[in-house]
């Protein structure tokens, strides 16, 4: 009985200092992009064992870079693999661009990383590089396919402007240029069973209509809904941010595309940049309670209960951003001390 009870108090002491650290192991969906556009960030090492120390297990990566990309062979971080913009233009032009691009920088890291997703372009569609998307999807889902790699999933990431309605989120819809690129897409992505990724952010909306738009909604701490759409409730605007996400994929014709998931590439609040709407306290609640609702696997009221997978942006402060609140997403500072403490 003694020794039962000393045993029960030393795990929990020990689990107590575990959480004071911030070493328990992250929920296995929440991911953190590791952006590098600033000139005093860590080395791609520390930055990994950064990850290690708090559990993140899923990185996304903006591109392939070299560094990081030997640094996380063999850490267990699952990577999120981005294609760089300016690549697609080459890329489309033939299979033969897309496998050596592959052989460079997928192929030589199979062996020690776990990559999740490949996403064919940032922020493209709607763009100029927009109708170059579909064409390296298919290139690449073909080498995959003659490698076996099912485990790779293709897609690309999306942004909020790609919507033309987005409110109700049941009405929500791409805007004519998008649709007609997402045409092609989706029923790729459908048949394929990979998820569409989409930036979700509740801050910009906040930021840019703050009169009508309720700080807690935006906030994840609203206690009744806000937004009734139907028969279904809203209580915090990311749901209907995604929510629209979901039906403006509806709305495309094509096969099951109400069977395409999202995994939320980007989701964030900056800590400083735009005075009072910008602190670390606002930064702090908004990207705990994210967290809390990825972890949670809350889904959204369209489909409660999905699995959602979801990314914070980002790890770092990052000084080449442009000026304003872009700097001042990171979770830390590029000393890797917290800016506010959310794990
Ligand atoms: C990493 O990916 C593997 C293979 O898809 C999966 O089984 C595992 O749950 C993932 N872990 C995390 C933390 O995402
Ligand atoms: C910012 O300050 C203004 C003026 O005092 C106030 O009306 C507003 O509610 C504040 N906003 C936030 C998010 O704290």
């Amino acid at each position: 009985m003694a020794v039962l009870h000393w045993i029960a108090l030393i795990l929990s002491f020990v689990a107590t200092i575990h959480n004071h650290l911030g070493l328990v192991e992250a929920s296995p969906n929440i991911g953190v992009c590791y952006g590098m556009i600033g000139n005093d960030l860590p080395s791609a090492t520390e930055v990994v064992n950064l990850y290690k120390t708090y559990g993140i297990g899923k990185m996304r990566l903006f591109d392939r870079n070299p560094s990081a990309l030997q640094a996380l062979r063999g850490r267990q971080i699952n990577v999120t693999l981005g294609i760089r913009n300016e690549d697609l233009p080459n890329l489309a032009v033939s299979q033969d661009a897309v496998n050596s691009w592959f052989a460079s920088n997928v192929e030589p890291y199979l062996n020690d990383i776990i990559f999740n997703y490949i996403s064919v372009g940032n922020e493209v569609i709607p763009g100029a590089l927009g109708d170059y998307v579909l064409p390296v999807m298919l290139s690449l889902q073909n080498i995959l396919d003659e490698k076996n790699l099912a485990g790779i999933k293709v897609t690309t990431v999306v942004p909020g402007s790609a919507l033309g309605v987005s409110y109700p989120p049941s009405s929500g819809e791409f805007t004519s240029e998008v649709s007609s690129i997402m045409s092609g897409i989706v029923p790729f992505l459908a048949q394929q069973s990979s998820p569409l990724m989409i930036n979700v952010y509740p801050y910009f909306a906040y930021a840019s209509d703050p009169a009508n738009i309720r700080l807690d909604y935006a906030q994840f701490t609203a206690r009744s809904p806000v937004v009734q759409d139907g028969s279904l409730s809203y209580y915090n605007m990311f749901d209907a941010m995604v929510d629209a996400f979901l039906a403006a994929m509806e709305k495309i014709d094509g096969v099951g595309a109400n069977v395409v998931d999202v995994v939320v590439s980007e989701s964030g609040w900056p800590s400083d940049g735009n005075g009072n709407f910008t602190t670390p306290e606002l930064a702090a609640t908004y990207n705990k309670n994210y967290m809390n609702h990825i972890t949670s696997i809350a889904g959204t009221p369209k489909r409660p209960g999905a699995y959602i997978e979801g990314y914070l942006f980002a790890m770092f402060n990052e000084n080449q951003k442009p000026n304003g609140v872009e700097q001042h997403f990171g979770l830390f500072h590029p000393n890797m001390q917290p800016v506010y403490p959310v794990f």
